[in-house]
């Protein structure tokens, strides 16, 4: 399948286009950073999502992952994301729709407009999801608590702070990019039948309440 993905420069989304390459998919990758992956299904289209968008016919699954944290979140997580589902992926032909979210959309921790954004992502998922499903299509947003990319450099270098992380996290890790592509790959192409839904992927820290209750 033609599958057109975001932020594919480094972390989760060039691990999704990774896994998408090796499972035969023909993918085209959008970042505003050069090209890190070469292969002879990828093509790479150097553009920041907030700026025009060029012409890219036949996308049959669209994936959104490029996002930032403190940096015009809401424009580039949330209304960039609006911008390129509206252009390439509400139209006939399109198979599924995927928004990289946040645990952070669920709970509302983490910085206010990056919170903000993801939750945006959680509505307008289900409203993509009404307008797809005309075509026969899905549109789901995937949304992980901790990943080990790039950006979290600087908690998961400070042991400190990843104790404290940890002592949140009740399976005692986070996830690796490639572990979060298989979770895009399936709510893509095997599923067929889920749609509107967000699907949190955190080792449990979004459930992590304390029962209090006498001895
Ligand atoms: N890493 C985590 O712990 C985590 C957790 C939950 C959700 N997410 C979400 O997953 C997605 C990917 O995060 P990551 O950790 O891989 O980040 P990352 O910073 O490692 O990679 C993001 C990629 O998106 C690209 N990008 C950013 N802004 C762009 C723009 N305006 N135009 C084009 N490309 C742009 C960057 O150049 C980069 O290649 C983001 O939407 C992020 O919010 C990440």
């Amino acid at each position: 399948m033609k599958v057109l993905i975001t932020g594919t420069s480094q972390g989760i989304g060039k691990a999704i286009a990774e896994l998408f390459l090796q499972k035969g998919h023909c993918v085209v990758g959008m970042d505003r950073e050069e090209a890190t992956i070469v292969g002879e299904n990828y093509s790479h289209i150097v553009c920041d999502v907030r700026n025009e968008l060029p012409e890219i016919p036949d996308v049959e699954i669209l994936v959104n992952n490029a996002g930032t944290q403190n940096e015009d979140d809401i424009d580039i997580n949330l209304k960039s994301l609006i911008r390129v589902t509206e252009k390439y992926g509400v139209r006939k032909g399109i198979v599924s729709v995927l928004n990289i979210g946040s645990a952070s959309g669920h709970t509302g921790a983490e910085f206010p407009e990056y919170c903000a954004s993801k939750g945006g992502v959680i509505a307008y998922t289900k409203n993509v999801a009404l307008r797809v499903a005309q075509f026969g299509a899905v549109c789901n947003s995937l949304d992980p608590g901790g990943v080990l990319t790039p950006l979290n450099d600087c908690v998961v270098n400070d042991p400190a702070l990843w104790d404290q992380i940890m002592a949140e996290t009740p399976l005692k890790r986070w996830a690796t990019a490639e572990e979060i592509a298989q979770w895009a790959y399936f709510l893509t192409v095997d599923n067929r039948f889920c749609t509107g839904q967000s699907i949190v992927v955190d080792g449990g820290e979004s459930i992590n309440s304390r029962f209090i209750w006498p001895e």
